[in-house]
């Protein structure tokens, strides 16, 4: 395995590190146990298992996962032009069997399920070498799956030998702690907003962690064989936490969720336990700057804010009977009634059915489709519901 010198390190940029020493080897009890604030915002160095048996119950709100895949290299990887191909023949991603993957797997995945919350979800990552081996011992452990998704990558690795199809994804597994877990967070209306208003799928096409991202050692090489993209980890983590969450890393390499938690306002715990990774990891995060908090509010979702009635706006007098309202593009007209009804061509009805019947479609959100008139511009009524939410959330 071709390690990189983790070279100088300025004391400054250093974040903690807490060497877990032989110690961690006994199961958990009180006095071996790490606090959770001892651990928060650290890379506790050493063997994952032994590290997480030593944190707290329910303590930690996201997991995030990319464990060695147990590729069973055999010999070298060459081009057609005879070059070498730097695959992943590292020592900790080889296992003796697939038993010994198996019981590895279990170990580390009833641990991460132990010290989750139980609204805690966890993502692994993972390709065809060892997903479905994960995905088995994930649901035999008594976590719920929520989704697969797909990485696509943009600018995979090619086939070099033309033996195979291009291996250009990856799979990760999101699963709840427990089976119909309830109060899981997931910023439904955050990803929609950031996505054209669409849902965002479960394919995401995004590209290899290159350029300027991607760590180098002394010597030039990458400092670490799988470092992963920032944008897939700042895409899970917003996904999936909120700001302050905890959101803990077993196999934390060169600490591309620590870096993503940190600017994103996060808690983190790595875990790692090769020393060269540590010292990337340390330095990078260190380097990090955090966004601004309030720029990493998410927008409530809408289901969590209350209900507004039209009519509530009209006899709040927000809104006066007998005005008239448009669409944005002035095509359409209805007109205001006491009852918190509006009238269309003597139609009667909601804003939500008018909305509908006059542009001929079976639904209608008459909140952002219907205008009102202010100092000559058209503002859409949705605005009057914000205000009224926000008096109504004064007043409270
Ligand atoms: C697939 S890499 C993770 C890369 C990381 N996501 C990144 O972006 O840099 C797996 C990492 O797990 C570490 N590792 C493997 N087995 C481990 C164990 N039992 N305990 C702690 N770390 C382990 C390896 O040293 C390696 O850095």
């Amino acid at each position: 395995m071709r390690l990189a010198r983790a070279g100088a390190i300025d004391p400054k940029a250093r974040i903690q590190v807490l060497r877990t020493g032989p110690s961690a080897r006994a199961p958990s009890s009180s006095s071996d146990s790490i606090p959770l604030s001892e651990a928060l915002d650290r890379i506790l160095a050493g063997d994952c298992v032994e590290t997480l048996r030593r944190l707290p119950d329910a303590s930690v709100d996201l997991v995030f996962a990319d464990p060695p895949y147990n590729l069973q290299l055999e010999g070298t990887l060459t081009r057609p032009d005879a070059s070498v191909v730097d695959a992943v023949d590292d020592d900790w991603d080889k296992f003796a069997s697939f038993a010994d993957y198996d019981a590895f797997t279990r170990a580390w995945l009833a641990e991460c399920r132990r010290v989750l919350k139980p609204n805690g979800t966890l993502f692994v990552i993972g390709s065809y070498h060892n997903i479905f081996r994960v995905g088995t011992a994930l649901q035999d452990l008594g976590f719920w799956l929520l989704n697969d998704i797909v990485w696509r990558k943009a600018n995979p690795m090619p086939n070099f030998r033309g033996r195979r199809f291009t291996n250009a994804h990856e799979t990760m597994i999101w699963a709840s702690r427990d089976a119909k877990a309830k109060g899981y967070t997931f910023n439904y209306e955050a990803l929609k907003a950031g996505n054209e208003d669409c849902q965002v799928r479960s394919d995401w096409f995004l590209p290899l962690c290159t350029g300027a991202e991607r760590l180098k050692g002394e010597d030039g090489a990458k400092a670490h064989p799988t470092q992963k993209p920032e944008a897939l980890l700042a895409r899970i983590v917003m996904a999936a936490s909120n700001p302050g969450d905890v959101v803990l890393d077993p196999f934390f390499g060169t600490g591309t969720t620590g870096a993503v938690a940190k600017k994103l306002g996060r808690r983190f715990i790595g875990l790692e336990r090769d020393p060269a990774y540590i010292a990337h990891a340390e330095r990078r995060i260190a380097a990090c700057a955090q966004t601004a908090p309030e720029l990493l509010l998410a927008p409530a979702a809408k289901r969590e804010e209350p209900r507004v009635a039209f009519a509530a706006i009209v006899e709040g007098a927000l809104l006066n009977v007998g005005t008239v309202l448009t669409d944005a593009k002035r095509r359409h007209q209805a007109t205001v009634r006491p009852d918190g009804t509006i009238m269309a061509s003597g139609i009667v009805g909601s804003i939500h059915k008018i909305g509908a019947l006059v542009q001929g479609l079976p639904a209608c959100n008459g909140w952002t489709f219907w205008h009102r008139e202010v100092d000559g511009k058209l503002e859409p009524i949705d605005a009057l519901r914000a205000a009224y939410r926000e008096a109504m959330a004064k007043a409270a």
